[in-house]
């Protein structure tokens, strides 16, 4: 049966084909009643420009995600962007609005927020580690900071890292951290926000950062259990260890309710997604 589609939506990145986003997407269609096609968009930064303008000017295309590595070279391919996405200065999500302009959000640091409470990997007070200054950082960093918290930063490239620290300075606590310097803290919860698990590897940090009671998460996640990341945690005494398949829903969730104005079923959708890859 041929089936018909009131709209497209797709996702701009480089790699995409290991993204689930088509399968969530057609999950969230059928659970609001709204029937909108989704679809993958492999794209080089030479023709990140030409690929969003091709997409964008045929008239049922109306909104995409965007992914690795492009969620801060986006920003200046479009019209506008809401607070959250001005403050996180990266895109993840973006909206055709009047046929006309196109609306840049992030969903990345809500998406975030909402697994980790789900999994209760918060405290009243945290001491959090992310790994990575990357777009994907940014997006999570201001849903982070608050006054009970204390965010710091490590990144392989400590220019990337200062750079980060000195823009959400302002926002509360927030402070960089070079290599050496991680071992002389505790943290409660580390977040590795690097694309190392896309090449199969594992950011470089010192095995005294986690321990038993450390909470462990990482935003990547393949079809495997536990990312590299999170095997090395293991190896290291972890228990709670969670990859970024509740992230990716719920990001994913609020995206579907920027473009369609309903919210879908993320628990719900969690757990098919998991049987589907079989975890
Ligand atoms: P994204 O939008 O997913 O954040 P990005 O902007 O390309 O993608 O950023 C990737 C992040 O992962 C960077 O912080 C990068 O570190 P560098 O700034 O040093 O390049 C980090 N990263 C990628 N591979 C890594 C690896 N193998 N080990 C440690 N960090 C890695």
């Amino acid at each position: 049966m041929v089936k018909f589609y009131n709209s497209c939506f797709c996702l701009f990145g480089n790699p995409v084909h290991h993204s689930f986003s088509p399968e969530i997407h057609t999950i969230f269609s059928n659970q609001i009643n709204i029937n909108y096609f989704y679809k993958t968009v492999l794209v080089s930064k030479e023709n990140l420009k030409n690929s969003i303008k091709n997409f964008f000017v045929k008239k049922y295309n109306l909104g995409a995600n965007v992914t690795v590595p492009f969620k801060k070279e986006i920003i200046k391919y479009l019209d506008n962007l809401t607070e959250r996405a001005k403050i996180s200065r990266s895109v993840n999500t973006i909206k055709k609005i009047n046929n006309k302009f196109l609306l840049g959000d992030n969903t990345d640091g809500v998406g975030l927020l909402y697994d980790l409470n789900r999994l209760n990997f918060l405290r009243k007070k945290n001491n959090i580690l992310i790994i990575g200054s990357g777009g994907a950082a940014y997006g999570i960093v201001p849903n982070l900071i608050s006054k009970k918290n204390l965010v710091y930063i490590y990144n392989r490239t400590n220019s990337k890292s200062k750079k980060l620290v000195k823009y959400f300075k302002k926002f509360g606590n927030i402070f960089c951290l070079k290599r050496h310097e991680l071992k002389k803290y505790y943290f409660n919860l580390v977040i590795n926000a690097t694309s190392s698990g896309i090449f199969n590897e594992i950011p470089d940090v010192p095995n005294s950062i986690i321990s038993k009671n450390t909470y462990c998460y990482d935003l990547y996640f393949n079809k495997e259990k536990y990312t590299p990341f999170l095997k090395m945690c293991k190896k290291n005494g972890a228990i709670n260890l969670k990859n970024g398949i509740g992230m990716l829903v719920s990001q994913a969730a609020y995206s579907c309710f920027f473009w369609h104005k309903k919210f879908p079923n993320i628990e719900n959708t969690i757990i098919t997604l998991n049987k589907k890859i079989n975890l």
